[in-house]
């Protein structure tokens, strides 16, 4: 066992980190409060090669390993988890999605631009009537041939307006139940499809969520990705690497949240002192960082899965679990910490303690990752 990153990886996250402190954080307040989607920030990351971090250079990615991709999603998600969630969904939904279920040809078309930041994704799971309940969607891509016509309505969906290509998760045979569904490739644009009214959110309010809606959509056969029937197989395997990413953003908020609130007490003075000299304090210090270090294991144990060849279902779900829980707990603390200075918006953890919220929510509630521990552990 080895808990010392590589040079490459320490190198990797220090680039992350200061593009976070010289890029992201002037204006961060800025986009939270107006929403502003932050285009030419992205622009910024693809150049950097945030935004294809684990995809093969022969498609226009880094080719990096999955303990990297944490590593950036940690450093990024201290300082804006808006801009974190956009490479999270685009690099760990979307990109490997199509590497590794996709064809060659829609490989050559789509990921190598999805790869370097050419192109924006969307995964497009959920729905009105199917959040966490995945199986029972109510879109529908009949086939009619040489095409699929999908019908129906996407809620939620990260990068919805700003993305260029949208991975569709629809229901081809409602009789087959989850084996009657099948993924596409939905380009911006096409006829029939709209991008509903964006959604006034309480955190990531710099990231871009939309309701979508299929109107007689007409999809190309060849953009249909895998065998016919796998689509949901190809939804759960993709969010078993999304939980990865979205338990590195809340590592990252939660560590962010920390390294404020430790800066904080130990310059802010009550009753005589700094106020990380009072036990109340300093024991809060100290559980957060406990509790951060050991989602930093696990996020670190399901990414090493991954990169492994190991079955990361339960690792992903487990750190996502743990994480999330730490990122709301530590960023209320955190608040706590900062006093009167913590409910202002200058101080930065009230943004922290909103954008924690999601994590706990999106890519699988806190309930559906039990879910998925406990019947693998009853399994076996
Ligand atoms: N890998 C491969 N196959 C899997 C699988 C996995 N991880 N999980 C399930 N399957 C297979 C099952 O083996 C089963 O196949 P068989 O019928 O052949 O046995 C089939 O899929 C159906 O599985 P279940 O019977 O377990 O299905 P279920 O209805 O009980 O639901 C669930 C399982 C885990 C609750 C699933 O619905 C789920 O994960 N729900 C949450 C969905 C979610 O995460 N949504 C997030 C939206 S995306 C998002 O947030 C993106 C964003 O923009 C940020």
């Amino acid at each position: 066992m080895d808990f010392n990153l590589t040079e490459e990886h320490v190198m990797i996250r220090d680039a992350a980190r200061e593009f976070a402190q010289t890029e992201l954080l002037p204006g961060v307040i800025e986009r939270d409060e107006k929403q502003h989607f932050p285009d030419s920030l992205v622009k910024k990351m693809g150049d950097l090669g945030f935004l294809g971090l684990m995809v093969a250079p022969e498609y226009g990615g880094s080719g990096m390993d999955t303990i990297s991709y944490v590593l950036v999603m940690e450093e990024l998600s201290k300082i804006d988890a808006s801009a974190s969630v956009i490479v999270s969904v685009n690099n760990s939904l979307v990109c490997y999605g199509l590497e590794a279920f996709g064809s060659e040809a829609q490989k050559q078309k789509y990921l190598s631009k999805l790869a370097t930041g050419e192109f924006l994704g969307a995964f497009c799971l959920s729905e009105p009537e199917a959040g966490s309940d995945a199986t029972s969607q109510k879109t529908s891509a009949i086939d009619k041939g040489d095409h699929y016509l999908i019908n129906g309505t996407k809620n939620w969906i990260t990068n919805g307006g700003r993305a260029d290509v949208y991975l569709v998760i629809a229901q081809t045979d409602r009789h087959k139940g989850s084996h009657g569904i099948n993924a596409f490739i939905v380009e911006k644009g096409t006829e029939g499809f709209h991008i509903g009214p964006k959604e006034n959110k309480l955190g990531i309010r710099g990231s871009d969520t939309h309701t979508l809606q299929f109107n007689d959509v007409k999809v190309p056969k060849e953009n249909r990705i895998g065998e016919d029937g796998s689509g949901f197989r190809f939804a759960m395997r993709t969010l078993s690497g999304g939980r990865i990413g979205i338990a590195s953003q809340a590592l990252g908020i939660a560590s962010g949240a920390y390294e404020l609130a430790l800066k904080y007490a130990k310059e802010r003075k009550a009753f005589g002192t700094e106020i990380c000299n009072h036990q109340a304090i300093a024991f809060k210090l100290a559980d957060m960082y406990t509790n951060i270090e050991a989602a930093r294991h696990l996020v670190m144990k399901a990414a090493w899965d991954k990169d492994q060849g190991n079955n990361y279902d339960v690792s992903s779900a487990m750190a996502k679990l743990y994480a999330s829980k730490v990122a709301m707990e530590h960023t209320v603390e955190a608040v706590q910490i900062h006093g009167g200075n913590g409910f202002v918006k200058d101080y930065h953890v009230e943004r922290l303690m909103r954008d924690a919220k999601i994590t706990q929510i999106y890519e699988g509630t806190s309930e559906i990752q039990k879910i998925v521990i406990s019947r693998n552990l009853i399994r076996g």
